[in-house]
């Protein structure tokens, strides 16, 4: 909301966003290797009730995390799939938004639901069993060897579609986005729908959240982005936190798309070559919402800065009576921590742990009565490939609002 009084402070943010994109020089992500490339937690309905990343006095904690669904809701959610209607799932990334994917009138209720534009394609998620085949015209060495390194789990595969699947799942394009997801009720939910339909049913998701908006990692969140419009499966809060890497195998060579859990060196360890990482000049990319420059964001301006630029509108802002959040490592927040005006939330050092909070975080801030959320800029190695690429992207979201 714009308001005058506060004029200073939003001249320092626009002073230090200005002086950070002229001093960036781009990712830089070819380096290094990644810490962990273990498969990832699976996201059972654990109670985890923490507060995002630690937060400080008031940053809000997630609802009570309700039983696993048993075996009747379950076989309720397939049949609602199987009429067409829509369900959100939990997968170990964020929450997804299903419906039946060879249904173009299910998938144009995801869209619709979403407020998403219809030629953005969603992806389909496969059971365990599911056979990749059948979605694709043709399933080359690269995927099937990233099949088996990584499903089921947080990778997402671009083939060429095949000629019966109907080609609103992709919007029109000529590609298919296949997962396999790790979650257990993720899985339930697909193994029952998959057996009503011979064992080839897949169900098309995307993150359960309105377009543009911050993805739900429980489900609570998806009940505060849809009401009870939406049947909801609550399989506690997603591990992973972000959503899945996704690899494009449908142009002859690998490349990286969206960066998650999933590293570009983890990919490059099973094919023997990096993929290439978008910068997004490449025409021929396929179309994918989640690769807009301005996504993912929260509802309160969101500044992404280092350190020392934000100490400068930290310092504007408390000028201004101006009351911000700020997410910055312990380490480095020093007297910002307890000052006045200033809710603190202690970022975590390590990449897993912020992406799993990420955005359970983000959705606190927006309910925290602050004008702004100031995140400390993470460096640029390929550790934090995908938490920067979230930030940044929330962050986009507002630099045209300066
Ligand atoms: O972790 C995830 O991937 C989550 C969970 C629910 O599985 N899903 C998710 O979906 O993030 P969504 O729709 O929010 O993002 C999917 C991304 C989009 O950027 C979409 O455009 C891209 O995948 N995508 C899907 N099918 C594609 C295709 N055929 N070609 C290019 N991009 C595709
Ligand atoms: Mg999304």
């Amino acid at each position: 909301m714009p308001d005058r009084n506060h004029q200073p402070a939003d001249d320092a943010l626009a002073a230090a966003q200005r002086a950070e994109r002229e001093a960036s020089t781009g990712a830089g992500a070819e380096a290094g290797a990644q810490a962990d490339a273990s498969a990832p937690p699976r996201g059972s309905d654990a109670e985890r009730d923490q507060t995002p990343l630690q937060a400080g006095s008031h940053a809000a904690s997630e609802a009570p995390r309700s039983a696993v669904p048993d075996a009747a809701q379950i076989e309720h959610a397939a049949a609602l799939l199987d009429a067409g209607e829509l369900v959100a799932f939990p997968t170990e990334t964020v929450y997804g938004l299903g419906g039946d994917a060879e249904s173009p009138e299910a998938v144009a209720r995801i869209y619709a639901a979403k407020g998403r534009p219809a030629n953005h394609p969603v992806i389909v998620h496969l059971a365990p069993h599911g056979d990749p085949q059948y979605w694709v015209e043709h399933l080359p060495a690269d995927a099937q060897r990233l099949i088996d390194a990584f499903w089921p789990g947080p990778l997402t595969l671009i083939l060429k579609r095949a000629a019966h699947i109907p080609a609103a799942v992709s919007g029109g394009q000529d590609s298919v986005g296949l997962r396999c997801p790790s979650h257990p009720v993720a899985q339930a939910l697909l193994d029952a729908f998959s057996a009503r339909r011979g064992g080839h049913g897949g169900v098309a998701a995307p993150s359960a959240n309105r377009f543009g908006h911050v993805s739900p990692t429980t489900a609570q969140h998806v009940r505060d982005e849809f009401g009870s419009a939406i049947h909801v499966l609550d399989g506690g809060a997603s591990d992973v936190g972000i959503e899945s890497t996704i690899v494009d195998l449908s142009r002859g060579f690998p490349a990286l798309l969206r960066p998650g859990h999933v590293t570009p060196q983890d990919i490059a360890d099973v094919l023997g070559e990096m993929p290439r990482l978008s910068d997004g000049s490449d025409a021929s990319a396929p179309r994918a919402s989640g690769t807009l420059k301005a996504h993912y964001a929260p509802r309160t301006p969101l500044a992404l800065l280092p350190f020392d630029a934000l100490e400068r509108v930290l310092s504007a802002a408390q000028l201004a009576g101006e009351r911000v959040a700020l997410v910055a490592r312990a380490s480095r927040a020093g007297r910002w921590a307890d000052a006045d005006g200033v809710h603190f939330v202690a970022a975590p050092e390590d990449p897993h742990a912020y992406a799993r909070d990420l955005y359970g975080l983000l959705r606190a801030l927006d309910r925290a009565d602050v004008a702004r959320i100031l995140i400390e800029k993470l460096p640029d190695t390929i550790e934090w490939i995908a938490v920067n690429d979230r930030l940044g992207r929330a962050a986009a979201a507002f630099e045209a609002l300066e």
